[in-house]
């Protein structure tokens, strides 16, 4: 924000002069160029901070970056008759890519390359679009470019105006640099928070007004806000106390589900059961299938009005021993790799299913691709929760959960919490839990 300010008062600085000059007839300036060009640097300033702001939003939209560059394929033509320097805007664009590909690779082990191409793509439309102008209305490029005989008097300043402009941008790149490797680490942090949130800044007052946040976990919420500067501090708090700042399986975080208790709620990649984990209690609920009482019951009357309106499910899998799923879990990876497996399969202790609570559905029998986007599926979809369940594995909750898209996986958590889920549009067991059982509500 600093240096977008300074950048602005440097092209301000450049046209305070032109203009003065202009007063002093010692100069006769091109009043369109000149607005044109401000805008332009103007722009040029904005688009490497909004660039800074998303260098490590790996889900940054690639038609943004399309969009974003449009601009320069239009004006960079248009006021500085730069066709024949192409290259040069191309060299320009990756040169800025490339750098926001190194801060996305130094601050999260990743990058987005397909963003040269989109960025590239919005370069080449907008010269197209420059072209349409030129063959629409050539007297627009005509009144914007210098003529020669001012040329040499203005060309200068605006010289000086390029040189500030890049100077702020580089500034500002040297500071981001610092700021990503670490050397100026608090300082960003607070800047983020304060982005997304707007709230005070002071120190331990940030998190203050959020009830789930914990006093000594501040540090581990700035560094997420950091790495995610758009997310809302709220969320930032629930998904570190989660601990999904941390890799999943980390064993420094796993925890046991309470040994007094047969319905563990949590049950994720950081909560697991022991070994020889079993629900107090299971019964029959379809075929040679069992699941915990509670839940036959929900999924019976579920399927009932299932059926009243014309829609048969099948079970497809519920109730697994630890021993069952790391059978499972192996299986899997002969032909899978963990990173592959672990984004469908839980490890052995790890799986919902381990809780009697869990059912996989089709309804197609023991086909459960055939699931997604069925009619069944968009009805369970919008009225499990009324029968005590929820859709554990959400299309848009990968990161949260760790797995894939499963429409087919439901758990039955009871309609207190299924019907608290709904209303507040809390789409995860684990936002829930920190929410409404790790922490009270006020
Ligand atoms: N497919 C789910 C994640 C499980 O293995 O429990
Ligand atoms: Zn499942």
């Amino acid at each position: 924000m600093l240096y977008f300010l300074l950048g602005i008062l440097a092209v301000i600085g450049v046209h305070t002069i032109l203009l003065k000059k202009q007063m002093e007839r010692r100069i006769k300036i091109n009043r369109y160029h000149m607005i044109v060009s401000a805008l332009f640097s103007i722009y040029t300033i904005f688009l490497i901070e909004f660039l800074h702001d998303r260098k490590i939003h790996m889900n940054y939209e690639l038609l943004n970056i399309f969009l974003i560059y449009v601009p320069i394929g239009i004006a960079m033509p248009l006021i500085y008759q730069r066709y024949k320097y192409f290259i040069r805007d191309v060299i320009y664009v990756v040169l800025i890519d490339l750098y926001i590909l190194i801060l996305q690779n130094f601050s999260t082990g990743k990058h987005n390359s397909l963003m040269i191409l989109f960025s590239l793509l919005g370069l080449l439309f907008g010269y197209f679009i420059c072209t349409c102008i030129n063959h629409v209305y050539p007297e627009l490029r005509k009144s914007l470019i210098l003529k020669k005989r001012r040329k040499k008097i203005v060309i200068s300043l605006y010289e000086i105006e390029t040189i500030t402009v890049c100077f702020v941008v580089l500034f500002s790149i040297i500071a981001t640099a610092e700021q990503v490797s670490g050397k100026n680490t608090n300082k960003e942090g607070k800047e983020s928070v304060h982005q997304t949130s707007g709230v005070p800044q002071e120190e331990g007052d940030r998190y203050s007004h959020i009830y789930y946040a914990d006093a000594d976990k501040y540090d581990r919420y700035d560094a997420y806000a950091k790495k995610n500067p758009r997310m809302p501090l709220e969320e930032v708090v629930w998904r570190v106390d989660a601990n999904l700042d941390q890799e999943f399986y980390d064993e420094k975080y796993i925890k046991y589900a309470d040994e007094n208790t047969d319905t563990p709620l949590l049950i994720n990649k950081f909560n697991r059961v022991e070994d020889d984990f079993e629900p107090d209690e299971l019964v029959a609920l379809e075929g040679d299938y069992i699941a915990t009482p509670q839940t036959v019951a929900a999924y019976q009357k579920l399927t009932d009005d299932m059926e009243e309106l014309g829609m048969k499910i099948y079970v497809c899998s519920s109730y697994r021993s630890v021993n069952y799923q790391d059978r499972l879990y192996r299986y899997y990876l002969k032909t899978d790799s963990v990173e592959e497996v672990d984004t469908y399969s839980s490890r052995p202790g790890f799986s919902e299913h381990h809780t009697g609570r869990a059912i996989d559905v089709s309804q197609v029998y023991n086909k459960l691709e055939a699931f997604e986007g069925s009619d069944e599926a968009l009805w369970l979809y919008a009225n499990a929760y009324k029968y005590g369940f929820i859709v554990r594995y959400k299309d848009d909750q990968t990161d949260v959960t760790g797995y894939i898209f499963e429409p087919w996986h439901i758990v039955y958590v009871g309609e207190e919490i299924s019907n608290t889920m709904h209303d507040e549009k809390i789409e995860t067991l684990e936002e829930y839990v920190v929410k409404y059982v790790d922490h009270h509500k006020p």
